[in-house]
C-alpha cells in the first residue's frame, strides 16, 4: 500500500443556490445533487484516481448510504478491508450550499465517523504498517488522530495532517510529529488566532507554526496559490487560472494528489505544483469526487500549461 487515509466519509447533499434564505424564509434553489464525499474519502479517491494504492480506514452507518459509500470507494480502487459499519448509527452526511460565485458553505453531521477510534487503528495495524504515508483530516475524533500520528511515528511512516475542519483544541504537540501540516487560510486563522487577510499575514501566521516546531507548513489559498514554509525557506506556488464552477472538495483534491506525488518522488515542491494543477481542474467541475479529473485529462492539462 502507498497511502492510508485514516478519516471520514460523508454523503454530500449539494444545493446550488442563488442566495441563502433568511430566518423564516423559504426560497427556491437552482438544483440539487447527491454524491459521495467526506474529506477523507475525497482525498483517498483523488490519490487512487491518479494510480496510488490507497487503503481507507473509516466507518459508515447502518443505513441506505453505507453500502453505496463502500461500493463507491471500491469502484475507484480504494481498499475497503477496514471500512466497517456501526450498528444503530447514521452515515456521515454533509448538506452543502454552492453559490453563484462557486463558493461553498458546508455543514457536517459526522454520524458513524465519530466512532472511528484508536482500537480501529490497532485492528488494522498489520496493514497500516506496510503503508508509505498516512493522510489525516479532522472529521474524526481527535484522540484517533493523535493515536494515528503516534502509530505513524512509531513505524517510521510520515504523516500529513489536513486540519479540516479546524479546531482550536488541536494539540500542536502532535502536529509537531507530522511531516506535513496543510491548512487553508481559514483553518490557519482558527489554529493560530492570527489574521490572514493579506499574504504577508498568512506567511506570518504560518511562520508562527514553524517557530512552534512544525516541520512543513503548506497553506492552500485557493486562487492565490499555495505557500510552503520550513525553518529554512518560504516558497510561493502560483495557482492555475481556471473557470471555477464549484470549489467544493478542491482542498481534498490538493491533498490527495500531493500525497500521491510525494510518495512517488519525495519532492515537496513538485508535489505542491502537481497538486495545485489537480485542484485547479477539480474546481471546473461540479461536486467533489465527481469533479476530480482522470489521469488523461490531468496530463493534458499539465501539457497545456507547459509542465
Ligand atoms: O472538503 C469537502 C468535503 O467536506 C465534502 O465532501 C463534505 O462531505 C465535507 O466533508
Ligand atoms: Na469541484
Amino acid at each position: 500500500m502507498d497511502i492510508a487515509v485514516i478519516g471520514s466519509n460523508m454523503v454530500d447533499l449539494v444545493s446550488y443556490i442563488d442566495q441563502m434564505p433568511k430566518e423564516g424564509e423559504t426560497l427556491e434553489a437552482l438544483s440539487f445533487s447527491i454524491g459521495c464525499g467526506g474529506k477523507g474519502a475525497n482525498q483517498a479517491v483523488a490519490a487512487a484516481k491518479l494510480g496510488a494504492k490507497v487503503m481507507m480506514l473509516t466507518k459508515v452507518g447502518e443505513d441506505l448510504f453505507a453500502d453505496n459509500t463502500i461500493r463507491n470507494l471500491n469502484e475507484y480502487g480504494v481498499d475497503t478491508e477496514f471500512v466497517s459499519k456501526v450498528p444503530g448509527t447514521c452515515s456521515g452526511v454533509a448538506p452543502i450550499f454552492v453559490d453563484k460565485q462557486s463558493q461553498n458553505r458546508i455543514l457536517i453531521i459526522p454520524g458513524a465517523n465519530k466512532h472511528l477510534l484508536p482500537v480501529d487503528i490497532d485492528a488494522a495495524a498489520e496493514k497500516l504498517k506496510k503503508c508509505s504515508l498516512f493522510v489525516l483530516q479532522m472529521e474524526i475524533p481527535l484522540p484517533t488522530i493523535y493515536y494515528a500520528i503516534e502509530f505513524g511515528n512509531k513505524h517510521g511512516i510520515p504523516v500529513i495532517l489536513n486540519p479540516a475542519p479546524a479546531s482550536r483544541e488541536l494539540d500542536l504537540n502532535y502536529v509537531q510529529k507530522c511531516e506535513f501540516f496543510v491548512p487553508n487560510e481559514t483553518e490557519l486563522e482558527i489554529i493560530t488566532g492570527m489574521p490572514v487577510e493579506t499574504e504577508q499575514q498568512i506567511e506570518a501566521a504560518a511562520m508562527s507554526l514553524i517557530q512552534k516546531g512544525i516541520k512543513n507548513v503548506i497553506v492552500t489559498m485557493g486562487k492565490r496559490g499555495a505557500l510552503w514554509l520550513t525553518e529554512e525557506q518560504v516558497h510561493h506556488v502560483e495557482a492555475y487560472k481556471v473557470n471555477a464552477i464549484d470549489t467544493t472538495g478542491a482542498g481534498d483534491a490538493f491533498i490527495g494528489c500531493f500525497a500521491h506525488v510525494y510518495v512517488k518522488n519525495r519532492d515537496v515542491l513538485m508535489s505542491i505544483k502537481m497538486a495545485s494543477a489537480f485542484a485547479a481542474l477539480s474546481v471546473t467541475g461540479r461536486g467533489t469526487q465527481t469533479s476530480y479529473p482522470d489521469v488523461a485529462t490531468y496530463e493534458q492539462f499539465l501539457q497545456r500549461h507547459g509542465k
